[in-house]
């Protein structure tokens, strides 16, 4: 039976109400959330997203992790351990990544360019089965373009995990008509007066 989708992107109680209530919201698009996730780290939530998104993950049966640097780092190496499955990461133009290596460039909005994707060929084996994991989930083109990286490595996408999805950016569409499904810890419906919505969690809790 296909897995109901939003079991799968269940509000993470953990993590949601530090995002009720500590996030800062930078122009109405950005959700910064970087005392804890992507630039001060806490540890012990880390685990925990690690722990979560493993149980999440479990039902793909993947045997690979894939994430790209920087900020997909720590929840896929997290969700690694819980799981104990490797992780590979697709580096940003690593000019030491042996050959054959599979590349892909994709835009950076944080860093105001273009960004490639570098993963070695035979860290992605054919057949295996991959689960993506990422930090956000905004306009899905980094985990795009893991994906078809992936693809061309003849391995199978088996899901893809996000810890913070923003719904309004539509990033998982062109997930889900690869027939990729998605996992989310906590979903963005939008921002509201300098405050985000979000989905299954009721404002102000
Ligand atoms: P994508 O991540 O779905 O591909 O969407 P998009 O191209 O819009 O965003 C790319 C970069 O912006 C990613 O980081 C992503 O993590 C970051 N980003 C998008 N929305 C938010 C947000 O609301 N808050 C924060 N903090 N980051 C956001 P990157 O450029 O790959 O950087 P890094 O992983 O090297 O840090």
């Amino acid at each position: 039976m296909a897995p109901q989708q939003d079991t799968l992107c269940a509000p993470f109680p953990p993590l949601v109400s530090r995002i009720a209530q500590e996030a800062v919201v930078v122009d109405d698009q950005i959700l910064k959330i970087d005392h804890f996730l992507n630039h001060r780290i806490d540890p012990s939530l880390m685990q925990a997203i690690g722990a979560e998104l493993a149980t999440r993950l479990d039902r793909f049966c993947p045997d690979l992790i894939v994430t790209a640097e920087a900020s997909g780092i720590p929840p896929a190496l997290a969700a690694a351990l819980s799981a104990q499955l490797p992780l590979v990461y697709a580096k940003k133009y690593d000019p030491d990544v042996p050959t054959p290596a599979l590349t892909r460039r994709v835009p950076s909005p944080t860093r105001g360019r273009e960004t490639q994707l570098v993963i070695t060929a035979r860290f992605l084996p054919a057949g295996a089965r991959v689960a993506i994991v990422d930090d956000f989930l905004a306009n899905g083109r980094t985990a795009l373009a893991l994906a078809e990286m992936i693809r061309e490595a003849r391995a199978t996408v088996v899901v893809a995990a996000f810890v913070v999805e923003k719904l309004f950016q539509k990033g998982r569409e062109p997930l889900l008509e690869l027939g990729i499904p998605v996992v989310a810890l906590a979903q963005i419906e939008r921002f509201v007066a300098g405050q985000p919505i979000l989905a299954g969690w009721p404002l102000g809790s």
